[in-house]
């Protein structure tokens, strides 16, 4: 295998920053490029046309750099306008609900809590999802909104992050989950609040792992295996200054990549 075309993948921010840091680990030798549709943050909030609308916008874009595969590293996207971007490009799209979902039909005893934005809670693409691999679980749910902005401002494990956790998941922990599927790319970076409101006994599941065992899979069904030259590509849609110092609390400092501005 040696294709060395790039894979592309997309969230709206700096969310999908926590899947493409596990594929880097995952595939050093693939050369990646991130989009964040900043200038657009967040989807989570907009009607399932609007989401279809911006993700086609963001696959296409990449499609044009020549990728390989799409990894649509947005929860949003991913419950919203999956089918839409598998009909529209040529290209294996990946998307993280359904290994997500099936990494917490694994782990749980029987009742599982999705957290996600309002625009995926509202299309119970989880429910569904988790329904499908495990007979008989019971799945509860509940839109975190604010989470995005307190990531998109660095505050990961701020006291007020603390506070709007507490408030958002005290009845989803009173209702005994014992699995909670983070259904939104950007709350893993929350994970320390997160779990101190949920309690030590419920499972986090961060889908970037079963991400990364989908994207082997489509690598190798399709052959499509880099030529081990790693490299890494970084745009953004808007404020771009403002991206580059939270994305170096994931990527680190100084960012692995130069940040572009681009227009989808
Ligand atoms: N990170 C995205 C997700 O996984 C959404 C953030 C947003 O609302 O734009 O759903």
């Amino acid at each position: 295998m040696n294709d060395p075309r790039p894979l592309g993948i997309f969230d709206s921010g700096i969310g999908g920053l926590t899947v493409l840091a596990e594929l880097r680990r995952r595939f050093p030798g693939e050369h990646f490029i991130y989009l964040g549709d900043t200038a657009r943050l967040p989807y989570g909030t907009k009607s399932p046309e609007t989401v279809a609308r911006y993700a086609l916008a963001a696959g296409r874009f990449l499609l044009a750099r020549q990728i390989k595969l799409l990894v649509v590293a947005c929860n949003t996207a991913s419950a919203l306008a999956l089918g839409a971007l598998r009909a529209a490009l040529p290209v294996p799209v990946v998307g993280v609900v359904e290994p997500g979902a099936r990494a917490a039909a694994a782990a749980t005893r029987g009742r599982v809590g999705v957290i996600g934005t309002e625009s995926t809670i509202a299309s119970s693409a989880y429910v569904r999802a988790v329904e499908a691999h495990c007979q008989g679980v019971r799945v509860l749910t509940r839109a975190c909104p604010l989470f995005v902005p307190l990531a998109e401002e660095g505050w990961f494990d701020h006291p007020v992050t603390r506070q709007v956790a507490d408030i958002y998941l005290t009845d989803l922990a009173a209702a005994g989950i014992d699995t909670l599927i983070l259904g939104c790319t950007h709350y893993p970076l929350l994970r320390h609040a997160i779990a101190a409101a949920v309690g030590p006994d419920v499972t986090l599941i961060d889908s970037a792992a079963a991400v990364a065992e989908e994207v082997d899979g489509e690598l190798s069904r399709g052959r499509l295996g880099g030529d081990g030259r790693g490299r890494l590509e970084l745009l953004v849609t808007d404020a771009a200054s403002r991206f580059a110092r939270i994305a170096s609390f994931i990527l680190g400092d100084p960012l692995p990549a130069p940040l572009a501005l681009v227009d989808l």
